[in-house]
């Protein structure tokens, strides 16, 4: 089982990219369209001045909606977000930064303890973000930190949702990357043998060599197996990206020598190892009926009067999730 650090990790370093949502392909910028509507309608019913708490904020996607709902109504909402890990979306972001401005984040801050003063936030917001955390340690802060009558809104992944089938197809995709075609192995196999050649009479019998044509000929049977899986891949931007690091890779190792061929396929490796921490992390985050039934009753038992879950779906049909809302007695 992967621990907390390893799981942070893997979010750290995504983070980092500057990635505005946690569904890295299927927005381009930050939410939209339903997902973005529901968090409109529910930072546009707030009061003047009210303070915001975004958890689980990633690079501060719901937190920027909430800053731009307040300026458009005049709202001037206090927002903050917090995270488990180093975010710095003021740093990382590229995209929209205007409306991180005033924006307060606290990295490395748990949602089951943030170190807020009681009763101080009128408004809690989390999308992807609750069934993340330890959810009776979660609910117990939250009542903590909410104003009498404050409004709680979650979305959360449903497991049979449209996130959950994209990340399934990427751990697939990684795996016939790291195990059925060994394809790394291969590339850097290929990249030893060129790089050693270190002058123009060695290089040049190489192309006689049977070592380095059984090389040659393991790369390119894996490079066409990883083609053709990322031309019937509806999601092929990770096999994409494995196979223009290594075409680059092995340029390096020509132009700049071995070494620096070898550090791009590591990073490459790493990056992509990274991703599936992260996805798997996001695939255990999948919840049920009975699930988000228990997440309404727990915050109940907190003080919270919650309604029932509902579904939510992309404007264009998929589903996206379930949509929690609450309020403190
Ligand atoms: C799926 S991402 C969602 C990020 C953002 N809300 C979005 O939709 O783009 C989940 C985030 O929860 C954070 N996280 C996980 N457990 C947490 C906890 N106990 N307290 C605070 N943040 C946590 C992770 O670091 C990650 O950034």
């Amino acid at each position: 089982m992967k621990s907390h650090r390893d799981q942070d990790d893997s979010w750290n370093k995504y983070w980092e990219h500057g990635f505005l949502t946690s569904c890295r392909n299927a927005f381009v910028g930050n939410y939209e369209g339903a997902i973005k509507a529901r968090w409109v309608s529910f930072f546009g019913a707030l009061a003047s001045g009210d303070r915001v708490l975004d958890i689980c904020t990633g690079n501060g996607a719901i937190a920027m909606i909430a800053n731009e709902v307040s300026r458009d109504k005049g709202l001037d909402l206090e927002i903050h977000g917090i995270d488990s890990a180093a975010i710095r979306p003021h740093d990382t972001v590229t995209r929209n930064r205007d409306l991180l401005e005033g924006i307060s984040f606290h990295p490395c801050t748990a949602a089951e303890d943030t170190g807020f003063e009681g009763a101080c936030f009128q408004a809690v917001a989390g999308q992807y973000a609750l069934e993340y955390t330890d959810l009776e340690g979660c609910a117990a802060e939250l009542a903590r930190i909410s104003a009498p009558a404050a409004r709680l809104q979650f979305i959360v992944h449903h497991d049979k949702s449209v996130v959950m089938e994209t990340s399934r197809e990427e751990i697939r995709n990684a795996a016939l990357l790291f195990k059925e075609t060994g394809f790394f192995d291969r590339a850097a196999a290929i990249i030893a043998i060129v790089g050693s050649a270190s002058t123009p009479e060695a290089r040049r019998s190489l192309g006689s060599d049977p070592e380095a044509e059984r090389a040659r000929e393991h790369l390119n049977r894996a490079a066409e197996a990883v083609s053709r899986a990322a031309e019937a891949s509806p999601h092929p931007q990770l096999l994409q990206m494995a196979l223009q690091n290594v075409a680059e890779a092995y340029r390096r190792c020509g132009s700049q020598g071995m070494d620096a061929g070898m550090t791009l396929l590591a990073e490459c490796r790493q990056r992509i190892s990274a991703n599936v921490e992260r996805l798997e992390d996001l695939m255990a985050a999948g919840r049920g009926e009975p699930d988000v039934a228990h997440m309404v009753a727990v915050f109940a038992d907190h003080g919270f009067r919650a309604d029932p879950p509902a579904l939510i779906h992309h404007e264009r049909g998929p589903l996206m999730g379930w949509m929690l809302t609450a309020r403190r007695r």
